[in-house]
C-alpha cells in the first residue's frame, strides 16, 4: 500500500478549485498537476499553489506515470473522454456529478474501471455531508415512521449552463440524497420543464419520483428564482423532518407532528382527524466540509481497494433517472420507468398505459 498519492485535477473553473483545495489539505495527497484549456485559470491556480504543474493538455496527465489519480471537473459532456483515457492509463478516477452525459457512457466507464482495476468514484458530495447522514440515521431508526412523501426545492438565480439543463445541473444532488436516505431507486419518474432563454435547455423544472412502497418524491429545480433555496422536507407517518442546507446551523429540524385518521367511524359526524403538534428537535451535526469527507473517502478507497459509497453504479443510477426525467419532459410529462441496475429503462406503458415514446436527450 502506498503512503502517498499524486493526483491531477482536470478543469479549474468554478468547482475544480474546491477539489484542488480539499485534496491539497490531505496529508497523503500531492496535487501534482492541474489542467484547464483556459490559461488564465491555470495562472490563478499557480498563484495559489506554486508547486503545482499546470497544463492545457490532458495528454500530459495521461502520459505521466507518476500520477496515480485524476479528478475531473470539466463540463458534463467532457467527463467521459478524459475519464476513459485516464482509466485506460491505469489512473484512479474521480468524476464530478453527474457522472457522464448518458447511461451508455456510464456503463462503459464502469466496465473499464473493473477491467483496469482502478477506483471509479462520482462526486455526489451531499451523501458525504453530516446532515444527510443524520437524516438517514433518523429514517433507518424508524423515527419518522413510514415515509409518505419527500419534497425538495433547489432554486436560485443562475448559474445558467450552456451544455445542460437545470435538471442535469441541480437534480443530481436531490436525487443522490433521496436514493441515499431511502436506500432504494424509483420505479418510475416524470418531469415537466420550460426553456425560457435557450432552446431545449430548461431553466425551470419539476420531477416526480415514485418508489415501490408508495413513497413519492417531488423535486423542483430552478435557475430563475429570487431566493436561494436548498430545502428538503421528509414527511413520515409519525414525524416530519426539514433539511435546510442554506442554514449554517440547525440544518435539520425534526417535528413531532402528524395527522391521524380515526380507526373506526360510522358517520361523517364521527370522523375527526387528530392533528399532533409536538416538540421540535434539532439534532447536533458534526462540523465537517462534505467535500473534504468526499475527497478523503476517494483516497481511502484507493488505498484499501474498496468500492466508494458513490461508485460508478450509483453514478449510473442517477444518470438513468436524469435521462428518464428528460425523456418525460420531452413527452408532456409521461411516466418513464427506470431500471437503473443495467441502465435499461422499462417502457412507461407498463406503469401507466401511456405511449412511452422514446425521444433523444438534448443536453
Ligand atoms: N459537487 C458539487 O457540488 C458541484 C458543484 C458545482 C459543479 N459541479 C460539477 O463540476 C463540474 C464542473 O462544473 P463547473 O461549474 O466548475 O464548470 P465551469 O464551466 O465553471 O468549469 C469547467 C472548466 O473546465 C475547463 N475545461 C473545459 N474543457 C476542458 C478540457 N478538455 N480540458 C481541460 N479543461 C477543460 C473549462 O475551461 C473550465 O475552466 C460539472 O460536472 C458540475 O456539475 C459539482
Amino acid at each position: 500500500m502506498k503512503e502517498s498519492y499524486k493526483i491531477a485535477v482536470i478543469g479549474c473553473g468554478y468547482w475544480g478549485p474546491n477539489l484542488i483545495r480539499n485534496f491539497n489539505s490531505l496529508p497523503q495527497i500531492n496535487v501534482k498537476q492541474v489542467c484547464d484549456l483556459d490559461q488564465k485559470r491555470l495562472t490563478h491556480m499557480k498563484k495559489l499553489y506554486p508547486s503545482v504543474q499546470t497544463t492545457t493538455d490532458v495528454e500530459e496527465i495521461i502520459r505521466d506515470d507518476e500520477t496515480d489519480a485524476v479528478a475531473i471537473a470539466t463540463p458534463v459532456h467532457l467527463h467521459y473522454e478524459p475519464a476513459r483515457r485516464c482509466m485506460l492509463a491505469g489512473k484512479h478516477t474521480f468524476i464530478e456529478k453527474p457522472m457522464a452525459s448518458s447511461v451508455a457512457e456510464c456503463l462503459n466507464l464502469i466496465e473499464l474501471a473493473e477491467k483496469e482495476n482502478v477506483t471509479l468514484m462520482v462526486g455526489h458530495t451531499f451523501v458525504y455531508s453530516s446532515a444527510v447522514q443524520k437524516m438517514r440515521e433518523i429514517i433507518d431508526a424508524g423515527e419518522l415512521g413510514d415515509i409518505l412523501y419527500i419534497s425538495s426545492q433547489r432554486l436560485n438565480l443562475g448559474l445558467f449552463q450552456s451544455d445542460i439543463n437545470v435538471v442535469w445541473d441541480l437534480a443530481p444532488h436531490d436525487i443522490s440524497i433521496i436514493l441515499d436516505i431511502l436506500g432504494k431507486e424509483p420505479i418510475w419518474v416524470n418531469g415537466h420543464g420550460k426553456a425560457h432563454f435557450f432552446d431545449n435547455i430548461e431553466d425551470v423544472a419539476t420531477a416526480t419520483l415514485q418508489f415501490d412502497n408508495g413513497e413519492i418524491a417531488f423535486l423542483h429545480q430552478s435557475w430563475l428564482d429570487p431566493y436561494k433555496v436548498r430545502r428538503m422536507t421528509v414527511v413520515g407517518s409519525k414525524k416530519m423532518l426539514v433539511y435546510d442546507d442554506v442554514q449554517t446551523n440547525e440544518k435539520i429540524k425534526l417535528f413531532d407532528k402528524r395527522v391521524e385518521a380515526p380507526p373506526h367511524y360510522d358517520t361523517f359526524a364521527e370522523f375527526h382527524f387528530s392533528y399532533r403538534y409536538g416538540d421540535i428537535y434539532i439534532p447536533r451535526l458534526e462540523e465537517c466540509e462534505p467535500l473534504k469527507a468526499e475527497c478523503e473517502h476517494f483516497v481511502e478507497c484507493i488505498k484499501q481497494n474498496k468500492p466508494p459509497k458513490s461508485d460508478g453504479h450509483s453514478g449510473l443510477k442517477i444518470v438513468a433517472i436524469l435521462e428518464a426525467i428528460c425523456e418525460s419532459m420531452r413527452n408532456n410529462g409521461v411516466a418513464v420507468g427506470v431500471n437503473d441496475r443495467n441502465g435499461k429503462r422499462v417502457p412507461s406503458k407498463e406503469f401507466w398505459g401511456a405511449k412511452g415514446k422514446k425521444s433523444s436527450l438534448v443536453v
